[in-house]
Parts: structure tokens; C-alpha cells; sequence
């Protein structure tokens, strides 16, 4: 306790009243409130078993995040979740028969213990399986004493890991967090019966000093057992199911077969708690399947029903577009049931589902001004670019749809978010993929050039639905990889002028100084588009014209679009000079999500000037690239999307958000807790550098070099050269599948096109996993 409140001393200035202390992340004046709040006036809406809003059990606390089962996990899970947060235990015993949380039987699984001591691994069997480690009932309780915990799951940050977190007591627990709410979990009362200890006494004498709300177990004896002993008004009980096949050790059945009388369940207890895919199946290429009967069946026989297994940070179902809210949703806020709660590693994101994003309507107004533009249409749901993409896009509720423009041999502009094929296409299993070559002045060590095939060439092959966090194995939509159409740059235009929902088209350009001197006029092609589509002399749909390139915006001037210039690199700062010089040829500024909110290792060390000095001169400011998947967030922002959009949004005032997916934002935009006076915590803003406070000194992320300032040299550029005169003619079809052989096909590297855009945001961070 002395260690946590040193600890926090410098995190502590910024907060303003005592219940701020619970939130530590997250700005002070987003706190008092929640209880009054929460029970949003939805009460009759909620599916739930009792007609209350779903409850959110923190497994461990915000064991995501922190060490399972530490204080400091307990005390963020209290300062961003619901009100009526449940804290959850897995109760372990000791030799001397104390009762601790420890989340596995095993203490090597989230503690140092085996470097304490290394010679008393034992080997037990547990439910008939033997098992190697370090077990609770070899350790008196004091031996623990210098053991510290760590993180479990080797995908989380480990950099917590030496806080000095030690193994807690349930009676600790209660005593040093106080939460709202107490869940114990006895996953083996078996085990330790066999060892001569007693959790049954231990859980009954500890229910004489602490209220313990819900005591749950997979094992039937151990609730039978206790149900007489309890008074079950204040404590409920809770049948856990595990895996279908396993065996349930005190009935020898399987837990899918016990799954099948559930008026047996009722007999000794009054809910259930089910693995997620009890509820909503998934096939085993991670597709949902139709939910299942299960919840409906729970609530007529008078049983409550809990669903565990919610984390942010690993693979859930595609279906969701890894989106954890829209899964949480599927959950509590279907039209035909609800979860009466879940149990989740990321407290913070179903207490903000529950409280801002429940029994919203697709048509509820937007309640704060944030411009959605795409990147590639929804390239997280479909290969970028193509009609798919657009389409998805459009129906999540973009506002802008975006262009990459290429240009084919034959001179026609198309949108594809790579000037090379191989990034973005099938080209490299296509006859065509002997004619790749090196192009230095492009960055690519063997690509194929867009303007090297013709439209008709290129309309030949297939889309390849882009994934950027392969290294993560995370995959995109791999059942829609290869869907979907090319369109032309007209095409796309026609499109977005017909779709009512969509308010305008971003252009991008890139490399028009090098296609110049290929004999392509790419600025002329977009003008000559746009023209033609009939947005020359129109206002009702906003034409933005994007690129990293001065030049390349300066060829439209005379038009009335807006022009919007991408500063690429990360910077920390911009000199007056320097946005005076954009402010005479752009009216908006694109920058990288670090050039607001700088990050070392992924954790958030400050925020910027940036946003603010661009806008007193009246510029815009969007920022990019925003994805879904966890590992392209700030630790800081809970791997969860919601977290980090509204921090990019409320926190740091930008104007709109440049995303592969969407309806995330148009879903952020709709969101109750937008509209309410004082914000929730769950829906707070995160002082960046605060999760440092919590690291032991040794396990700081290295400090990076400070990123530059963007001067004026920076921006300006030389005139675009003139358009090479070396048109192509129109059907020339000398890039066949008969050119001579050339070099084997490999990749571009990403310096090159578009597709840097949002892989270059984290590769520098890759290391640390
Ligand atoms: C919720 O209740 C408050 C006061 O009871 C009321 O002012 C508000 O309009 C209600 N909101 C909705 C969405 O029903
Ligand atoms: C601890 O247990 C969890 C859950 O079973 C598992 O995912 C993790 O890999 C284990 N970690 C260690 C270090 O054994
Ligand atoms: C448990 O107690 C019984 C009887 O007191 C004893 O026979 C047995 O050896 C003990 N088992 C263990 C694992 O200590
Ligand atoms: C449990 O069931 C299995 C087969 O279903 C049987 O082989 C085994 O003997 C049973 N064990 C006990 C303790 O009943
Ligand atoms: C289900 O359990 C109840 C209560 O224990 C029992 O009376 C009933 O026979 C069981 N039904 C089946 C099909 O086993
Ligand atoms: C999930 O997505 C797959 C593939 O698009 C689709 O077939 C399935 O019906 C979806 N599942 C649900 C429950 O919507
Ligand atoms: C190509 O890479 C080099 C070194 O990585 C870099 O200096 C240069 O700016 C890059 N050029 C382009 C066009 O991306
Ligand atoms: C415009 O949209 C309508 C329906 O919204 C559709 O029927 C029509 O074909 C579209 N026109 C074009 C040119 O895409
Ligand atoms: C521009 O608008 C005018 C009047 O609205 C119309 O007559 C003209 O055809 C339009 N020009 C083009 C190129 O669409
Ligand atoms: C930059 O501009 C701001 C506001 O326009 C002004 O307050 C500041 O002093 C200027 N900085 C420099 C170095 O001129
Ligand atoms: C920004 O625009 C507002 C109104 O459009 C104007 O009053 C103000 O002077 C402008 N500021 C700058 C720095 O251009
Ligand atoms: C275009 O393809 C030809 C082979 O057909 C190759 O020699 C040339 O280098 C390619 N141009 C570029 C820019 O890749």
C-alpha cells in the first residue's frame, strides 16, 4: 500500500478530488459520477435475468494490462470500469491454509516464484493430470513474502512486471481495494480436499468477515457443499462450465453433457458462468456461427448467466472486425437476449459498452464533429479499394471515401493503395509476374508498377485484402481476401456522388513528380476526372485533394478543392514559419497518430503542440491511420480502439480520423457518454506517461530520439517537372506474359506509395513483443 501511494505521488498532482485517486490513468474531471449515470434510462430494455444492466467482472482486475490478481490491476480495474464493478479472485491456498488470489494453481504461472526457489517444484496430479511446478499448498503464506507477480501472458507488456506487486490475500483484496463487488472463483477445491486442505472452511469463515457477492466453481461438490452453509440473498453461486469434453471430476460427466439439465444447476446454484462460444459459436476458421439457445434456456429456469473468455488482446471472431465492443454488443445488446454479466480482462471496455454504446440506433444523431475519412474504403473488412471496400464503407457510415490514384499504361487514373501491384494484388501469381523490376527512385527492389499494365490488364487480376499486422498473425477477413472489383478513379467518383450518406472524396497523389517523367500527368488525370464525373461545378459532395507532396497540391490551386498536405514523418513540433508555408497552399494537415500523442515502446510519453498550432491558422488536422487491432495502439489506450479514437478526439481536438475501419469511428460518434456533462472513466482521457509511473525503474522503455520539427525546407519543393512525352499508346500490349524474364518477384519495401501509411506506424515499436 505505502509502495502503490509513492508510486502514484507524481500521477497524483494532476487529480482534484478523492475519488479521482481511483483513476489514476485517466484526467480528473472526468470522474465523480457513474452510479447515478449508469442506469441509464435502457432499464426496461436490458434482456438480463432481473431486468438490470449487465454486470462487468474484472477476471483479476485489469489483468490485461497489470500482473493478474495484483493491486495495482484491482485498483485500475476499479478506476475504469462501471461503478458496480465485480472484482474477481481465483481463490488459492496456502500450506497454513490462507486464502490468496492467485489466477492459476500453479504460482509459477504469473509470479517469480522459481527464481525464489528453485528447487521446490513439485509434480502433482490435478484432476487426474500430472502436473509440474510451483504449487500454494508447498508455501506457508510468509514464505511468499518477497514474491512479486508478473504478467502471465507473454503477448501483454512484461514491463510491469518488476513493480514490487506481492500475492494478495482474499481478506487483503477486501481490505486494501474495497471493491463494490466480490467474486471468489475456486477452480480446485478437489485438489486441495486431496491435499488435506479445506477451502469449503476457508470460504465459509472468510464469508463470516468479508460479503463476498458471487462464489463460483466448476466443480458441483464443492458448490453443493456450501450452498446450505451461505445465505444465498448475498451470496450467489455460480456453476462454471469449462470446456464441453472436460470432465466435471466430482460427477465424472462431461461439462457438455451437465450442460444439458440445467434444472439439475439450479438445484445447488443460481447462474452459470460459460465460455463466449457457448453463446455465439465459432467455426474453426474463427467465423461466427448462429448463437445458440443457451441464454433463453438459462433465464427460464430461473438462472443467471455469465459469459467469460473477453479479452481485447487476442483473435475473436472476424465477424467483429476486431472490434471488442461490437462483440460485447452481440452479448448484451441483441434483440433477443442479454448476459446478466461478463467476465473480461479489459474491464474498461464492456463497462463503457454497457453504459455508452447499448441501444444505440444506426440513425442516432452523431454527437460530437469528427470527420470520417477511409483508408481504401474499409480495408479491414475487404481487399482496399475495391467496390467491396467502398460499399462497406459507406454503409458504416463514412463521410469521405478515399482514392489512391494510380495510373495503368494506357493512361487511365484507378484507385489502388499501391503504385506497386504486388502490394495489393494477385499480380505475382499472374503471367505477369516475370516482368517485376527493380525501381530505385520508387523504393521498390522488385515490383510491378501499376503503369506497366494496362487497365484491361489490370481488371484481369485479383484484389489481396491487406494485412498488416501478419507478424501478429493477425489476419483480416480471410474469407473475403481475394473479393471484390478494381474501379476507376471515374468510377469511384460516380459512386461516392450517388451514395447520400457520403459527404465528399479524398484524392490521393504520390509520386506525381516521378510518373511526370514516365509520360504521366497524374494531376491533369484527377482534374480530367473530376470533371467528367461532375464535380467541377458542383458543392454538394467536398472534393479533398491529398499528398505528401507540395508540388503535386500546388497543380491545384486554381481549383476549389480543399487541399490536404500529409506530413509523413513524425514530428514533435512545427515552426510559425513552417505552417504559414502550408497554410499558402493547403487548408488541412494529415499527421501520424505519434506526431500528436509521441509513444516509446508504445507507451504514450506526452502529447504535442501540433494539433493546436496547425489549427489557430485555420488548418484542419486529421490523423493516420486508425485500426482496430490491439497492436497498433498505445498501451495506454487498453487495446481497445474506442479508447484511443476519443483521446485523438476529446483529448487532443482533432478534426477527423483517417481509418480502415469506419464503423468503429461512426460508431465512437454516436456514443451516449459523448453527451453526458461529466465523462465516465471508462470513457476518460489518459494523461500520456502515467503508465510509466508504474514501471520499475529497470524496465522503463528505452528513451528514442526526439522526433524533429518540421521546418519550412521541409515543405517546400521544386515545381513538378513537365509531363514526359512518352504517352503510351492506348492497347499496346507489350507487357505480356511473353516479356523476357526478368528478376524473381519479391516485395517493395514500405518506404514506397500509400501503403506506408499505416504500416510504418509501428514497425519501429515491433521489437518489443
Ligand atoms: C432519461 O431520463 C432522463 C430523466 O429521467 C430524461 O431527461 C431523458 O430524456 C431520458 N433519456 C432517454 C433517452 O430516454
Ligand atoms: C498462465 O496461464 C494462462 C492461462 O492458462 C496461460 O495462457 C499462460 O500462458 C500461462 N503463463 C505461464 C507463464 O505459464
Ligand atoms: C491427509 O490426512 C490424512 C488423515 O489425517 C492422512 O492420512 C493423509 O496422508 C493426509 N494427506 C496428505 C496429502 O497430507
Ligand atoms: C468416469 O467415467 C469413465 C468413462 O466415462 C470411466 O472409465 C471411469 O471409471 C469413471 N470414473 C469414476 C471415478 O467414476
Ligand atoms: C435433471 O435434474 C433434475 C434435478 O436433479 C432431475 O430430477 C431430472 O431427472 C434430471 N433430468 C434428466 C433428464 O436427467
Ligand atoms: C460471420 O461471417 C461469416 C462470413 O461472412 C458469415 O457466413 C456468418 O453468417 C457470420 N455469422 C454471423 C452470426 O453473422
Ligand atoms: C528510399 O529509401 C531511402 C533510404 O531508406 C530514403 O532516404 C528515401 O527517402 C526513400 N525514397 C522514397 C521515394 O521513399
Ligand atoms: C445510384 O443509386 C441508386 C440506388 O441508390 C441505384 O439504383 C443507381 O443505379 C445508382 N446509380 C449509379 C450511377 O450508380
Ligand atoms: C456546370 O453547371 C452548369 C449549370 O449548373 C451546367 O450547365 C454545366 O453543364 C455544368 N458543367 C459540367 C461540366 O457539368
Ligand atoms: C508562433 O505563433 C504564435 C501564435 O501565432 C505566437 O504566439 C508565437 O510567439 C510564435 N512563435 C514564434 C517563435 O514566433
Ligand atoms: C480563422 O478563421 C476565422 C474565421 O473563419 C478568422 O476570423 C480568423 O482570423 C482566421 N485565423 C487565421 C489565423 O487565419
Ligand atoms: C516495365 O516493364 C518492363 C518489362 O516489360 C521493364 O523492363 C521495365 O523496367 C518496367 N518498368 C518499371 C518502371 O518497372
Amino acid at each position: 500500500m505505502r509502495h502503490f501511494l509513492r508510486l502514484f505521488l507524481p500521477a497524483m498532482l494532476y487529480l482534484r478530488s478523492l475519488s479521482c485517486l481511483l483513476v489514476l490513468l485517466l484526467s480528473c474531471f472526468s470522474v465523480t459520477i457513474v452510479a447515478a449515470q449508469t442506469s441509464n434510462n435502457a432499464t426496461t430494455k436490458w434482456l438480463t435475468l432481473n431486468g438490470d444492466a449487465p454486470l462487468v467482472i474484472a477476471r483479476g482486475g485489469f489483468s490485461g494490462l497489470f500482473p493478474d490478481s495484483s493491486y495495482d490491476a484491482y485498483m485500475m480495474a476499479m478506476g475504469t470500469s462501471l461503478a458496480n464493478v465485480i472484482i474477481w479472485c481465483d481463490v488459492q491456498l496456502t500450506k497454513d491454509g490462507v486464502a490468496i488470489c492467485f489466477p492459476d494453481l500453479k504460482l509459477n504461472n504469473a509470479s517469480d516464484i522459481d527464481f525464489y526457489f528453485k528447487n521446490k517444484k513439485s509434480k502433482y496430479f490435478v484432476n487426474g493430470v500430472p502436473t509440474l511446478g510451483w504449487f500454494s499448498i508447498d508455501f506457508n503464506f510468509k514464505d511468499l513474502a518477497p514474491v512479486t507477480l508478473r504478467q502471465g501472458v507473454y503477448s501483454r507488456t512484461e514491463r510491469f512486471d518488476e513493480s514490487q506487486q506481492r500475492i494478495l490475500t482474499v481478506q487483503d483484496v477486501v481490505n486494501q481495494v474495497k471493491p463494490p463487488g466480490l467474486w471468489l472463483n475456486i477452480q480446485h477445491d478437489t485438489f486441495f480436499s486431496q491435499h488435506n486442505l479445506s477451502m469449503r472452511s476457508s470460504i465459509i469463515s472468510l464469508s463470516r468477515s468479508v460479503l463476498i457477492n458471487y462464489i463460483s466453481s466448476p466443480e458441483v461438490n464443492f458448490l453443493r457443499s456450501i450452498v446450505a452453509r451461505l445465505n444465498r440473498r448475498i451470496t450467489k453461486l455460480v456453476f462454471r462450465f469449462l470446456g464441453q469434453e472436460d470432465v466435471e471430476p466430482s460427477t465424472n460427466q462431461t461439462y457438455g453433457s451437465l450442460l444439458k439439465n440445467l434444472t439439475f444447476i439450479k438445484t445447488f446454484a443460481s447462474g452459470i458462468l460459460v465460455p463466449k462460444s457457448y453463446i455465439w459459436p465459432v467455426d474453426n476458421s474463427l467465423y461466427l456461427q448462429p448463437y445458440t439457445s443457451l441464454v433463453l434456456d438459462a433465464h427460464k429456469e430461473g438462472l443467471q448467466i455469465f459469459a467469460s473468455e473477453f479479452v481485447n488482446d487476442v483473435p475473436f471472431a472476424y465477424n467483429y472486425s476486431y472490434d471488442p465492443i461490437s462483440e460485447y454488443l452481440s452479448f448484451v445488446d441483441n434483440d433477443d437476449f442479454s448476459v446478466d454479466g461478463v467476465l473480461s480482462d479489459f474491464p474498461v471496455t464492456p463497462s463503457a459498452t454497457i453504459d455508452c454504446f447499448t441501444h444505440l440506433d444506426k440513425n442516432d444523431k452523431t454527437q460530437v464533429k469528427l470527420l470520417i475519412i477511409t483508408s481504401e474504403g474499409a480495408s479491414g473488412d475487404y481487399p482496399g479499394c475495391t467496390d467491396l471496400a467502398y460499399t462497406k464503407a459507406a454503409l458504416d457510415g463514412a463521410d469521405v471515401l478515399d482514392c489512391p490514384v494510380q495510373m495503368t499504361k494506357d493512361g487511365i487514373p484507378f484507385c489502388l493503395g499501391s503504385i506497386n501491384l504486388i502490394d495489393k494484388t494477385t499480380v505475382s501469381q499472374s503471367p505477369f509476374h516475370n516482368i517485376a523490376s527493380t525501381v530505385p527512385e520508387l523504393n521498390i527492389t522488385s515490383g510491378i508498377v501499376s503503369f506497366n499494365l494496362t487497365w484491361d490488364e489490370i481488371k484481369s487480376l485479383k484484389p489481396e485484402i491487406t494485412n498488416p499486422w501478419l507478424e501478429f498473425r493477425l489476419y483480416r477477413n480471410p474469407k473475403a481476401r481475394n473479393e471484390g472489383n478494381f474501379v476507376s478513379l471515374v468510377d469511384f467518383l460516380t459512386y461516392a456522388k450517388n451514395v447520400t450518406t457520403v459527404s465528399g472524396v479524398m484524392i490521393s497523389i504520390e509520386n506525381a513528380a516521378y510518373l511526370a517523367n514516365q509520360g504521366f500527368g497524374v494531376t491533369a488525370a484527377v482534374l480530367e476526372a473530376l470533371r467528367s464525373a461532375g464535380y467541377d461545378n458542383q458543392t454538394a459532395k467536398k472534393v479533398m485533394i491529398q499528398s505528401k507532396d507540395s508540388s503535386a497540391l500546388k497543380e491545384f490551386k486554381k481549383s476549389r478543392y480543399e487541399l490536404v498536405y500529409w506530413i509523413a514523418d513524425n514530428i514533435r513540433d512545427i515552426e510559425n514559419s513552417t505552417v504559414s508555408e502550408i497554410k499558402s497552399f493547403a487548408s488541412s494537415v494529415i499527421l501520424t497518430k505519434k506526431s500528436v500523442f509521441p509513444s516509446e515502446s508504445k507507451f504514450l510519453v506526452g502529447k504535442t503542440d501540433v494539433v493546436q498550432k496547425l489549427q489557430s491558422s485555420n488548418l484542419s488536422v486529421y490523423v493516420q491511420c486508425f485500426n482496430n487491432e490491439f497492436v497498433s495502439q498505445a498501451w495506454d489506450f487498453f487495446s481497445d480502439s474506442y479508447v484511443e479514437i476519443n483521446n485523438y478526439i476529446a483529448g487532443a481536438g482533432i478534426d477527423g480520423v483517417i481509418t480502415d475501419f469506419p464503423g468503429t469511428a461512426a460508431r465512437y460518434r454516436r456514443n451516449r457518454c459523448l453527451g453526458y456533462k461529466d465523462q465516465p472513466p471508462y470513457h476518460g482521457l489518459v494523461d500520456p506517461g502515467v503508465l510509466l509511473q508504474f514501471m520499475a525503474r529497470q524496465l522503463l522503455p528505452p528513451a528514442e530520439a526526439p522526433n524533429p520539427i518540421l521546418t519550412e525546407s521541409d515543405v517546400v519543393e521544386p515545381p513538378l517537372p513537365p509531363v514526359a512525352k512518352i504517352i503510351p499508346t492506348a492497347g499496346n500490349n507489350s507487357a505480356t506474359a511473353n516479356a523476357a524474364p526478368t528478376s524473381p518477384i519479391g516485395h517493395s519495401s514500405v518506404g514506397a506509395g500509400i501503403l506506408a501509411c499505416c504500416l510504418s506506424i509501428l514497425l519501429a515499436d515491433l521489437g518489443i513483443f
